[in-house]
Formats: C-alpha cells, sequence, structure tokens
C-alpha cells in the first residue's frame, strides 16, 4: 500500500470520487474533517459506502478518539460492513490499540465476523504523551495491528506551537515525532505511513517530502486530496531495479542458509542487507 486517501465520510461526492482517485486505500473520516452536527449521518453514510463498495480497495474507516465519548457508537456503526481497517487518531500507546482491539472482537463476534478480521492503524504521535510510548506498540498492540502512522496537527495544538513547518520543512519537534514513528514501527514489525502534506496544489513540495520519506524506510504516505495521489504512488513504487537487485539478494541468501553474508559480484551484502531486500519484496505484494 502507498497511497492512503483521506476522504469525509460525510460527503458523498467525494467519496464517489476517492473510488477513482487511484489510491491504493481509502480512510473513510468520521473524525476531524466531519462537523460535529454531521457525526451520526456520518456513521450511516460511511457504513452504507463501505458496505457498497469493500470489495474494490481496502477501506479504512478513521473513527473518533477514545476520549470523545463517540468512538463506540462508530464502531457499532461500522463493524457490522466489515471495513479492512480502523484508523484510530489520537492513540497514545499500544494499550489503546489493545482496548480497541477488545471491542473489535466483541463487535465480529455480534455481527457473525471471525474475531480479529479488521485491522487497526492507529496515529500514533497526535499528543506529547504518545511520543514516550512509541516503544510499547511492539509488546502491547497485538496482532490487529497493521501499520503506524505519524501526524502533526494536532502534535502542534497539544505543544503549544503555532507551526509546525517552516518554509515547506518540518521544525525540529515534528521530525522527531515522524522519526519515532518510523523507529516504533520498526519496532513492532509494521509499516510506517507518512502523514499529510496539507498544501494540496503543490505537488513539488509534496514530491519532495515523500522522497525524503522513502528514503527514510516509510512504506505509504497519506494524501487529503486525490490531484497528490499520482505523485505518492509513482515515489513509493520500488523501481524494477530495485526489485531486481533485492530478488537477487534474498535467492544468494536462500542458496547458503547459514551464511552471515554473501558475496554478489564482488559486492558483500549481510544481514541488514536480506532484511531490507524482504521488506521491498514484501512492499509489492498484493494487500501489503
Ligand atoms: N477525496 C475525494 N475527492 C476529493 C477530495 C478527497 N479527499 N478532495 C477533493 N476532492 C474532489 C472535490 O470534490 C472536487 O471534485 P468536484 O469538483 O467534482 O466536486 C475535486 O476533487 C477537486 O477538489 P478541489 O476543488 O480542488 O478541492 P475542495 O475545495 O473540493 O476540497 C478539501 C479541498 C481540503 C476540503 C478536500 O480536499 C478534503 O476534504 N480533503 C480531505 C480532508 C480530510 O479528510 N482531512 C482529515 C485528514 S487530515
Ligand atoms: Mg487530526
Amino acid at each position: 500500500m502507498r497511497s492512503l486517501l483521506f476522504v469525509p465520510g460525510h460527503d458523498a461526492r467525494k467519496l464517489a470520487k476517492g473510488l477513482d482517485s487511484g489510491a491504493d486505500a481509502l480512510i473513510v473520516d468520521l473524525e476531524d474533517s466531519v462537523p460535529d452536527a454531521e457525526k451520526a449521518r456520518a456513521r450511516g453514510s460511511c457504513a452504507e459506502f463501505v458496505g457498497q463498495n469493500r470489495g474494490r480497495l481496502p477501506l479504512f474507516v478513521r473513527v473518533n478518539a477514545l476520549a470523545t465519548g463517540l468512538l463506540l457508537d462508530d464502531l457499532a456503526a461500522v463493524v457490522r460492513v466489515q471495513p479492512y481497517g480502523i484508523m484510530l487518531p489520537k492513540c497514545a500507546s499500544g494499550r489503546d490499540v489493545a482496548r480497541v482491539d477488545a471491542y473489535l472482537s466483541a463487535l465480529e463476534s455480534r455481527d457473525g465476523i471471525a474475531v480479529g478480521s479488521l485491522r487497526i492503524l492507529p496515529i500514533v504521535t497526535e499528543s506529547a504523551a504518545a511520543l514516550f510510548e512509541l516503544g510499547s506498540y511492539a509488546h502491547d498492540a497485538g496482532p490487529r495491528l497493521c501499520g503506524m502512522m505519524w501526524g502533526g496537527e494536532d502534535l502542534a495544538t497539544d505543544i503549544g506551537a503555532s507551526a509546525n513547518r517552516a518554509d515547506r520543512s518540518y521544525t525540529a519537534p515534528f521530525e522527531l515525532a515522524r522519526s519515532l514513528c518510523l523507529f516504533g514501527a520498526t519496532n513492532a514489525g509494521v509499516p510506517a505511513v507518512d502523514s499529510v502534506y496539507t498544501d494540496f496544489r503543490d505537488l513539488d513540495g509534496l514530491r519532495a517530502e515523500a522522497r525524503a520519506a522513502v528514503t527514510a524506510g516509510f512504506s505509504a504516505k497519506a494524501a487529503i486530496h486525490p490531484a497528490q495521489v499520482q505523485t505518492i504512488n509513482e515515489v513509493f513504487t520500488p523501481t524494477d531495479e530495485a526489485l531486481r537487485e533485492a530478488g537477487v539478494i534474498v535467492a544468494a541468501f536462500a542458496q547458503q542458509p547459514g551464511a552471515g553474508a554473501v558475496n554478489i559480484g564482488g559486492r558483500m551484502f549481510d544481514r541488514p542487507h536480506l532484511r531490507a531486500a524482504q521488506r521491498l519484496l514484501a512492499r509489492v505484494k498484493p494487500g501489503a
């Protein structure tokens, strides 16, 4: 999965447009892009949309945060139509994921869905407190965890930052949050998802940010506008050359299972290269 496009859950026109955007997944939003007065209606339109289109591409539903008191009603409305996964915003630790896991199990059981089917994709950097818990996902989040995404908008509010970027680049506190998400996701063995680029007319800025993310080790990036999808897909698609080289590395280690390092054409490749090659190949598997 390279691109995940946010679509406001109460906006039927955008939901339909999202399907044809070329995004690898949609995140149907019940949280910040839906005004309070629309929350109840959005639950219904979101459930209807997911029920009708879940076979077409992976559909996540971003529910409201645990502290809002809205989350149980959100889950009760959408689990029955079996979205690919739930995006949990303002997630404070792996224990929050475990709590939502328990809610999902109860609802899956109610709805006759195999328990454990729905995945959870948390946004893990939306408060200062959350940044101190990024190591917790590896042991506390459980098997539904399918990735970790970071976000810098709510974090800015939490820490009292008047901006999170200077010119186009993130300032130091937000770069740190971004890196910690990457480390936390790697530690938990799941893909890291880069945050949104809100200036959706600036495709050069988006491309530069996406390139930096893929270079650092992120697997995907979220989008807020269909115009961003193609750029993200391009940047996060491994080149044929990179895939070929990864295949050669994996094959060389398969031939010498006990080896710590192998010689490929006069160059040394060791275990970290093998893990990187395996990760690259995993990224292009369908549904990854
Ligand atoms: N998903 C699907 N379609 C979208 C879209 C999205 N996220 N954003 C825009 N579009 C559609 C618009 O409906 C419009 O189509 P139309 O003219 O046929 O109606 C077309 O793409 C061009 O949109 P544009 O006029 O450039 O932007 P806009 O003013 O309609 O919308 C935003 C701008 C920011 C309000 C919109 O992109 C949006 O809602 N983004 C997602 C917000 C969100 O979910 N935030 C939470 C995560 S951070
Ligand atoms: Mg937010």
